[in-house]
């Protein structure tokens, strides 16, 4: 399972990168907004800056709606670097668009899914990933891991070639039941891929290691 941070943090992509274990990255609209990224250029160098910090598929999204101006946004992302995977969400357009992508050489993030039927859609247009997004499923009192599932096997039974990369991820026990559940990638924030580092045995564990230690080097 690849493990990509879901933030346009610069720091925390650094710290997870840091980490040896980060295979990508996800941005999107909000996320840019959060770090004050506004306008053409700014948001080019951007996105240049995390390309050059993190050798792996790099998610930008584009903020257009209609076909016309998706497939003209995604083309100006796709130069920016060969690592950008073009994020397009899930409407009737974006599936039009995601499939032009595909023909075209343009590997694509389908995001804002909720559902199997959006899942399948986006596999038959060509997307590299589709993002369901679980802790938002999870919000509305629907079980988001269980549509995880759902898909890996719609996918393995129908030979999709799509990767399932499970978005919106709330904690690090998310990134467990994923893993559990099939999912080629998890997008995660720092917080919840930092968590999986802790356990109370452990820190028990060490500071008794560290004490009988001290009796080795008197
Ligand atoms: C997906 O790629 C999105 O960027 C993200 O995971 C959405 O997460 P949120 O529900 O925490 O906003």
């Amino acid at each position: 399972m690849k493990f990509f941070i879901d933030t346009a943090n610069l720091n925390q992509i650094k710290e997870a990168h840091d980490l040896g274990i980060l295979d990508g990255v996800t941005t999107n609209p909000s996320l840019m907004a959060k770090e004050g990224i506004t306008g053409e250029a700014a948001i080019t160098k951007h996105y240049e800056t995390i390309c050059n910090m993190v050798n792996g598929d790099i998610s930008a999204e584009v903020v257009s709606v209609k076909f016309d101006d998706i497939i003209a946004e995604g083309k100006k992302l796709a130069a920016i670097h060969p690592n950008i995977v073009v994020k397009v969400p899930m409407i009737k357009d974006g599936v039009k668009a995601i499939k032009w992508f595909t023909d075209n050489g343009i590997a694509t993030n389908c995001t804002l899914c909720f559902s199997a039927g959006q899942a399948i859609l986006a596999a038959k247009a060509g997307a590299k990933y589709i993002s369901p997004f679980i802790g938002r499923i999870d919000d509305t009192g629907w079980d988001g891991v269980q549509l995880i599932e759902q898909i890996v096997n719609i996918y393995a039974i129908q030979g999709f070639e799509t990767q399932v990369l499970a978005a919106s991820i709330r904690n690090s026990n998310h990134i467990v039941q994923c893993a559990e559940a099939g999912a080629h990638v998890v997008t995660s924030p720092l917080e919840s891929i930092l968590g999986l580092l802790k356990h109370p045995l452990t820190d028990i564990g060490l500071a008794k290691f560290l004490e009988d230690a001290k009796k080795m080097h008197p």
